[in-house]
């Protein structure tokens, strides 16, 4: 079944999802972690995985070489057993992440910034748990983030790849359910987002319906 994680670095949102039982991971980012001024990085990881229990949270690097990644990425992990290192799509980044793969101590990846299927069949050769299509920058472009996924999901299924798809940079709830028929395993969606699918006008326009009918066979039993 699809899975919905949150693309969040606030610990508010994240407490509150994952109290409507539907999120099983979440997703951060520099500029998602940048946007919480009040707490330091280290402090925010760790409470935001404990949040989760033993559901992933991925957490990006920020070096930009294949060394600088694995040294980050090896200290990240240490934070929290739930920790998943995302790993900027790129030759460092291929690099990087086959190199977490090796030895005993593996460490799972989720590689970023994906706009094309031979980079996530790349990815994931590369030993990728993850690999994240960004949905909306492709439409942003005239290109079509939902089309990728669909693709990427078909070649994933042929070649019995077991790295998960993760559509990202999602703008809106068309977008959820298209990447969802689309194949994608999993979907990251903004806090937004999450509750415009929870939503329908016509639920709250039926529930005030209902409860304004019963009050009025009540009130007419009284008469
Ligand atoms: O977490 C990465 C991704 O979801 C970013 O989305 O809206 O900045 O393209 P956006």
């Amino acid at each position: 079944m699809v899975k919905f994680f949150l693309d969040s670095a606030n610990l508010e949102e994240i407490e509150e999802s994952v109290s409507w039982g539907v999120i099983s991971g979440i997703t951060t980012n520099p500029t998602l972690i940048a946007k919480e001024s009040g707490m330091s990085f280290e402090p925010m990881v760790k409470q935001i995985c404990a949040l989760l229990g033993n559901n992933p949270v991925s957490v990006e690097v920020l070096g930009t070489d294949t060394d600088s990644m694995v040294n980050e990425a090896r200290l990240l992990s240490a934070v929290a057993s739930n920790l998943v290192v995302k790993i900027p799509m790129g030759i460092e980044g291929l690099k990087a992440v086959y190199r977490l793969n090796q030895g005993k101590k593996k460490i799972a990846c989720n590689v970023t910034l994906v706009f094309s299927v031979n980079q996530a069949l790349l990815a994931a050769r590369a030993g990728a748990a993850y690999v994240s299509p960004f949905v909306g920058r492709l439409d942003d472009i005239s290109w079509d983030g939902v089309g990728l996924v669909r693709e990427m999901a078909g070649v994933f299924k042929i070649h019995g790849i077991k790295t998960e798809i993760i559509s990202a940079s999602i703008r809106h709830p068309r977008h959820v359910h298209e990447v969802a028929a689309a194949g994608s395993d999993i979907v990251t969606v903004p806090f937004s987002v999450l509750r415009q699918m929870a939503n329908h006008p016509l639920t709250d326009l039926g529930v005030e319906r209902f409860l304004r009918d019963w009050e009025r066979s009540r009130e007419s039993e009284e008469m």
